[in-house]
C-alpha cells in the first residue's frame, strides 16, 4: 500500500470543474442566429446536469466584434446581440442558485479601437487619454518591427494619420494595446474589476495577460522571432514591470474578494509560470499553459502519444509541490479535442471522446471542459475560405497569399487547425440548425448534428454525455482525483497512457488507450484487486494479470485492500 502525502494546500478553486461556454455559439434565444445570455439562462439546468461546478463564459461586453468580443468598446456594457445588464444579472443569479461559480473573461491587454479611450487617444497628441495606448511619433522613423497575430501583413504597428503616429496592436488593428505603464489606465482597469466583482463574479480569466508589460523603448528583436511561439512569448510577454502590475492588481482587487484569477499563458519557462502563481508571490492563482495544445501544431508536425505524455507529465512534475495548473485539451482557439487527440471517425468518435474526457477529469490541476466536448463534437473542416468567419483565418489567408505561400498547403492546415472548428453551434437536437437557432446561424452548423446532439444522448446510459456526467461526479466526490499525487505507470508504453493518483493510503489507477486496435497492460502489483470506478466500455477483460484493452478504452480503477 502506498502512502502519499499531498503537499499542496486545499483551495476551493482547485476543486472546480470548469465548463467553458462560447456564448455566440451556445444557444440563440431570439432567432437572430447568434447565441445570447438568455440562451445561456434557458440552458442553466442542462449545465447544472453536467456536474460541472463553474463556468467560464467568453467575452460578452459591448464590442464591434472584430475578434468576436475580444475587442471591447465598453467594459461595463453587454454586447447588443447578447442582451443587456438585466440578462447578465439574471444569468449570474441563475448560476449561483445552482451552486455554479462564474468566471469572467477579462480582456485588458487591449481594447477595441472603438472604445472611447482610444477615440480620445488618437484625436490629439495632447489628449488626456493619449498615454492609455502605445504611440510612436512618425518623425522618429518607423518603429522596430513587432509581430501582430491577426494583421494582414503581420505588422503590429499601424500608422494613424490624424496624429502622424503609429499605434501598437499585437492582435488585430482594431485591438490597440493598452499602456499598462500608465497608472491612470491601471486604476481604470481595477475599477472595472471592482464593478464585476461586486456583481458577484467568482473569478477572472486574464486574456493575453503575459503581454501587458512591454519594454516601451521598443528595442529591435531578432529577425524572424515570430516564427517560434516560445520566442514570441519571450519577446512580447513577461515584460519588466509585469509582476509589479500583478501584485498591485492583487492588492487592489483580487485580495478584497473571494475570487481567483487564471492567467492565459504561462510565460516561456517553468520559472515564469511559477512566478505568476506560487502562493507566496501573492499574484495570480493558476496558470493556463499552452504546451498541451501546441504539440502537433500543423499537419507537418504530427504528435505522438509519447509527446502527449511528456508534456503533461513534465508540467505535473514541475507543479507537484507548489503552484497550480489548468488541464484542458480544447478551447475556442484550437481544433476540437476529439479531432486532434482522439479519432473523429464514425467508429471511434464516441469512445475516444470518452477517453479524452477521462484524461481531463482525472488529472491534477483544474479541468476546463469546452462546450460540446461532453457530446464528442468534432471539427467542421471547412473547405472554402468564404466559409470561415474568424479574423485569424481570413487575415491569415490574405497574408499567406500576399507572401506567395503554397495556398493548397495553407488551406489544408487551416481546415484542420482553424479556430472556427471549435466555434460551430452547440448541437442540441436533430431539428434544423441542431436546435441552436430558429434563424440563420452566424457560422455553419456541423452536418453531423443529426447523430451527435444532446437530445439523442440524454437518455442513453452509454452516451458520451452520460459518461461525462459519471466522471464529473467521480471527481467531485473523490478528493484523490483533485489532490492525489500523480505517477506514471509504464511511461514508455507506445499505446497506453497510465498513471496512478494516490492520497492518504489510497491509490487509483487511470488507464487510457490511445489506439484503434487492442492493447495490453500488465496490472501493477499493488492493483491486483480493484474496483472499477469508470469505464467507457461495458466490460474490462483481464487475463493472467494483463488488462486487455479495447480501442480507446479508458478505465479508472480504485485499489481494493
Ligand atoms: C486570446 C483569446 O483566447 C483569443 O480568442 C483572442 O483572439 C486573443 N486572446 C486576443 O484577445
Amino acid at each position: 500500500m502506498t502512502t502519499s502525502k499531498n503537499s499542496l494546500s486545499k483551495k476551493w478553486w482547485k476543486e472546480q470543474i470548469i465548463y467553458q461556454i462560447y456564448p455566440r455559439s451556445f444557444f440563440d434565444s431570439d432567432g437572430d442566429g447568434i447565441g445570447d445570455l438568455n440562451g445561456i439562462i434557458e440552458k442553466l439546468d442542462y449545465i447544472k446536469s453536467l456536474g460541472v461546478t463553474a463556468v467560464w463564459v467568453n467575452p460578452f461586453y459591448a464590442s464591434p466584434n472584430d475578434d468576436n468580443g475580444y475587442d471591447i468598446s465598453d467594459y461595463r456594457k453587454i454586447m447588443d446581440e447578447f442582451g443587456d445588464m438585466n440578462d447578465f444579472d439574471e444569468m449570474i443569479k441563475g448560476f449561483h442558485q445552482r451552486g455554479i461559480k462564474f468566471i469572467m473573461d477579462l480582456v485588458v491587454n487591449h481594447s477595441s479601437d472603438e472604445h472611447e479611450w482610444f477615440k480620445q487617444s488618437r484625436s490629439s497628441r495632447y489628449n488626456l487619454y493619449r498615454d492609455y495606448y502605445h504611440w510612436w511619433p512618425a518623425e522618429k522613423g518607423k518603429p522596430n518591427h513587432r509581430f501582430s497575430y491577426f494583421d494582414e501583413k503581420g505588422d503590429a504597428w499601424k500608422y494613424d494619420q490624424q496624429t502622424d503616429s503609429y499605434y501598437l496592436h499585437y492582435f488585430s488593428a482594431k485591438q490597440p494595446d493598452l499602456n499598462w505603464e500608465n497608472p491612470e489606465l491601471r486604476r481604470e482597469i481595477y475599477d472595472i474589476m471592482h464593478f464585476w466583482a461586486k456583481k458577484g463574479v467568482d473569478g477572472f480569466r486574464l486574456d493575453a495577460f503575459q503581454f501587458i508589460s512591454k519594454d516601451t523603448t521598443f528595442p529591435a528583436f531578432p529577425e524572424g522571432y515570430q516564427d517560434d511561439v516560445v520566442d514570441v512569448i519571450k519577446h512580447h510577454g513577461m515584460g519588466p514591470t509585469l509582476h509589479n502590475h500583478i501584485r498591485e492588481m492583487n492588492q487592489e482587487v483580487l485580495s478584497k474578494y473571494e475570487v481567483f484569477a487564471v492567467s492565459e499563458g504561462a510565460g516561456s519557462s517553468f520559472e515564469d509560470a511559477h512566478s505568476l502563481v506560487d502562493e507566496d508571490r501573492n499574484e495570480l492563482h493558476m496558470v493556463y499553459h499552452f504546451e498541451g495544445v501546441e504539440i502537433g501544431n500543423g499537419l507537418d508536425d504530427p504528435h505522438t502519444l509519447a509527446d502527449f505524455k511528456e508534456v503533461h507529465s513534465k508540467w505535473e512534475e514541475a507543479f507537484k509541490d507548489k503552484g497550480w495548473i489548468s488541464i484542458f485539451l480544447a478551447n475556442h482557439d484550437v481544433p476540437r479535442m476529439v479531432s486532434r487527440f482522439g479519432n473523429d471517425s464514425d467508429e471511434f468518435r464516441a469512445v475516444s471522446s470518452k477517453m479524452l474526457n477521462t484524461f481531463i477529469l482525472t488529472m491534477r490541476g483544474t479541468p476546463y471542459c469546452y462546450f460540446g466536448d461532453e457530446l464528442g463534437m468534432k471539427n467542421i473542416y471547412f473547405e472554402d475560405i468564404n466559409e470561415y468567419q474568424d479574423i485569424a483565418a481570413i487575415n491569415g489567408y490574405k497574408k499567406a497569399l500576399s507572401e506567395g505561400k503554397d495556398m493548397q498547403k495553407f488551406m489544408q492546415n487551416l481546415r484542420f487547425y482553424s479556430r472556427d472548428n471549435s466555434r460551430t453551434p452547440m448541437q442540441w437536437d436533430n431539428t434544423e440548425n441542431a436546435g441552436f437557432t430558429s434563424g440563420s446561424p452566424w457560422i455553419s452548423v456541423n452536418s453531423d448534428y443529426k447523430e451527435v446532439n444532446v437530445a439523442s444522448q440524454e437518455n442513453r446510459a452509454d452516451s458520451v454525455l452520460n459518461h461525462f456526467r459519471t466522471l464529473t461526479k467521480l471527481r467531485t466526490e473523490n478528493d484523490i482525483l483533485v489532490y492525489g499525487v500523480y505517477q506514471q505507470v509504464e511511461p514508455d508504453h507506445p499505446h497506453i497512457y497510465a498513471y496512478t493518483r494516490s492520497l492518504d493510503n489510497q491509490t487509483w489507477l487511470v488507464i487510457l488507450s490511445f489506439v484503434e486496435t487492442d492493447a495490453n497492460l500488465k496490472l501493477p502489483n499493488n492493483m491486483q484487486t480493484f474496483e472499477i470506478q469508470a469505464n467507457n466500455y461495458s466490460q474490462l477483460s483481464i487475463d493472467d494479470g494483463w488488462l486487455k484493452l479495447k480501442p480507446y478504452q479508458a478505465v479508472v480503477l480504485s485499489q481494493k485492500e
